[in-house]
């Protein structure tokens, strides 16, 4: 495995990742509701505190802190030990709790294994077609700025979760926040629902490899690889 990728410990996903996420870059993470977005980044987060370093977590969602009760089993008080939660409740609150991540990403004084936000666009999402939409998408864009940067600097990686909304033109599920969110992501993955507990991650954009996919299986013990192995 490359020294500048994390395992996601899912074996399929780090095979079409070339090792895992890029640690100096923004992943973003789309898909339809219940794609297991969420339980991703929870999975990956519970596997970089078991190794003993920091989980910044900003959650727009409420959920975080429930699932993670699921993902971590009896490692549980030991994961919290490492968790930093911040959960806003609008875009401002957001915004407070993304430089507040940053910045202690960046004094280095907590090894930072992962930064997430889960979802980056709920608020903005709620902005949309209203008298406040230019000033949430220029707040958005100053966030994703400041993550970039910090994943740069520090070689964190940074997990956004994105929803979707569907096209009317032919009925697809376009990632929200259109083109300066996926700008701002080097990596690009797509959440498909298939039957039961099966979902597909569809590599959409990578600088260093080709596009593919990916199978894996939500249990009750974390997600695990569908494509043997
Ligand atoms: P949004 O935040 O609504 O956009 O969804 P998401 O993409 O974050 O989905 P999330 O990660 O919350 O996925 C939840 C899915 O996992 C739901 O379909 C749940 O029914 C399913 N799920 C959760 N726990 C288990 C489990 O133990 N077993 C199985 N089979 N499914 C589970
Ligand atoms: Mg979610």
């Amino acid at each position: 495995m490359p020294p500048d990728r994390l395992p996601t410990g899912i074996a399929s996903v780090d095979r079409l990742l070339g090792g895992g996420l890029e640690t100096d870059v923004v992943t973003e993470l789309y898909g339809e509701g219940g794609s297991g977005k969420t339980l991703f980044c929870l999975d990956v987060a519970a596997r970089v505190a078991r190794e003993g370093r920091w989980v910044l977590y900003v959650d727009t969602e409420g959920v975080s802190l429930e699932r993670l009760r699921s993902v971590g089993g009896s490692d549980l008080d030991r994961l919290l030990g490492r968790f930093l939660l911040s959960a806003p409740k609008d875009l401002e609150e957001q915004g407070r709790a993304i430089a507040a991540a940053c910045a202690l990403a960046r004094d280095g004084r907590r090894p930072t294994g992962l930064l997430v936000v889960d979802s980056a666009t709920n608020f903005y999402r709620l902005s949309l077609s209203s008298p406040e939409e230019d000033d949430a998408r220029e707040a958005l864009a100053l966030e994703l700025a400041e993550l970039v940067a910090t994943a740069r600097a520090r070689a964190v990686p940074v997990l956004l979760t994105n929803q979707v909304w569907r096209s009317p033109k032919d009925g697809s599920l376009e990632p929200i926040g259109g083109s300066f969110l996926n700008h701002a992501a080097k990596t690009i993955l797509r959440f498909d629902r298939r039957e039961g507990p099966l979902r597909t991650v569809v590599l959409v954009k990578h600088r260093a490899r080709p596009e593919g996919s990916a199978s894996f299986r939500i249990t009750s013990r974390g997600l695990e690889s569908a494509d043997g192995g």
